[in-house]
């Protein structure tokens, strides 16, 4: 009888370690959600990895990768623009694609900023804003100075193999 009792203590403490300690696919899926709603940052690699998945969906990497001062607005317009295709995407139907929450926005954003590049220095606030229309947090977010950027400021100097600018300085 006590053996049984010490048995089944043994076997709760387990049950209730393994919870606690073994990462479960449900358990991420709530931090993942928790993430994209901005209550817990995105570690920089995390950040990639989302920029990586999320811009990949109707085309391929080479559009971001490719994509240059030259090319247009910076990319925290580009993102903007692109959660329009999303929307008219969805109404279409044609790709199964999830809208982009303004904290996966602006994750995604500084990441090809430090990778690819950022020229919103190049360009006049008050355009910018006008092109950014009524997205308040990406708004809000062009105010912040890259040196308040976290994921941005990581991934400072680490450029994205195939980005222009790699080849633009022959590494
Ligand atoms: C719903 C589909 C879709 C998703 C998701 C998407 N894009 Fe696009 N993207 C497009 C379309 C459509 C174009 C314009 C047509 C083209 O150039 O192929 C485009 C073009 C671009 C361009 C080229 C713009 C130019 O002026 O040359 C860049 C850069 C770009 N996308 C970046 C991104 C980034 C960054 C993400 C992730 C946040 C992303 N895209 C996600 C549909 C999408």
């Amino acid at each position: 009888m006590k053996k049984g009792v010490i048995i089944a203590v043994v076997v709760i403490i387990g049950v209730v370690l393994a919870v606690v300690f073994v990462p479960n696919p449900v358990e991420e899926r709530v931090r993942q959600e928790l993430k994209a709603r901005g209550y817990l940052e995105y570690t920089p690699e995390e950040a990639v990895k989302l920029a990586y998945t999320r811009c990949t969906t109707c085309h391929s990497e080479e559009k971001m990768l490719k994509y240059c001062s030259r090319c247009g607005p910076p990319f925290i317009v580009v993102v903007h623009y692109m959660k329009k295709y999303i929307d008219i995407a969805q109404k279409k139907g044609t790709v199964d694609v999830k809208q982009l929450t303004d904290a996966e926005a602006i994750a995604i954003i500084q990441v090809w900023n430090a990778m690819v590049g950022n020229w919103e220095g190049d360009w006049r606030k008050k355009d910018l804003k006008k092109l950014l229309e009524n997205d308040v947090a990406l708004i809000e977010f062009l105010d912040v100075p890259v040196e308040k950027r976290p994921i941005e400021m990581a991934l400072r100097g680490r450029t994205a193999p195939g980005a222009y600018r790699y080849q633009q300085e022959g590494l």
